[in-house]
């Protein structure tokens, strides 16, 4: 089905409905997909790579990003709405033309990007680190998040994670290392210093860098 037909079919699928399920679940990501593709379409259109921020909390980092350079387009996606309001209003306050904020899933995000669109930098900022194992599984980074970055970075990308903590922090090295899409860097450079929210709250700065293997 085209994508501008599933989006018609978005009101078909309420974000309050109660039925669960693999179908519902599936219907709901597939909606979710169209519509965010329709608005990359417009809000990406002419671009051929971006910098992005993957759960972008209240867009203080990417924001102040944006603004100190003005020759990179700017990305950041997260779950929550009101992050992301505050988000938005940091780029309309700061009349910024060169960045967009979207609610968004990163991973419906990345299904939805533009074809001709590839990620030229990405970071990851003080990601949950779902500390308890049983909940290891929820962390973003898995062997599968990185695949689907690898596939959406353009050759020479950047990937830049920062964390406070030390168990996700080896975590997420290990399963960079292994990567063969991912050539994890001995040294760290980070590119941009601005204190993030949660940045404020922690105590420790992790940070890994890897680019994506040409
Ligand atoms: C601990 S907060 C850090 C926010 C921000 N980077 C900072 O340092 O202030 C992690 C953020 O990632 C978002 N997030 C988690 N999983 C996500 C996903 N799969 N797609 C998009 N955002 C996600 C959460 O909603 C949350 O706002």
């Amino acid at each position: 089905m085209p994508p501008s037909l599933l989006s018609l079919l978005t009101p078909l699928v309420p974000e309050h409905t109660k039925v669960m399920g693999k179908e519902w679940a599936d219907a709901r990501r597939a909606a979710n997909v169209a519509r965010l593709a329709a608005t990359l379409s417009t809000a990406l259109a002419g671009r051929t790579d971006i910098t992005f921020e993957l759960g972008c909390g209240h867009g203080h980092w990417l924001a102040a990003y944006a603004a100190a350079h003005p020759g990179e387009f700017c990305v950041g996606i997260d779950l929550i709405t009101h992050r992301v309001e505050r988000s938005v209003r940091k780029q309309t306050l700061g009349k910024l033309d060169n960045v967009i904020f979207l609610k968004a899933e990163a991973t419906e995000f990345l299904e939805a990007l533009p074809p001709a669109v590839v990620l030229r930098k990405i970071f990851i900022l003080y990601p949950d680190p779902w500390p308890k194992k049983k909940h290891h599984k929820h962390r973003f980074i898995q062997a599968s998040s990185l695949d689907l970055l690898a596939q959406r970075a353009a050759a020479g990308a950047r990937l830049h994670f920062r964390t406070d903590d030390a168990d996700y922090f080896e975590w997420t090295r290990t399963l960079l290392a292994e990567h063969t899409a991912w050539n994890l860097k001995t040294e760290t450079t980070w590119p941009f210093e601005q204190t993030t929210f949660f940045e404020e709250r922690m105590t420790a700065k992790r940070d890994l860098e890897a680019e994506r293997v040409p």
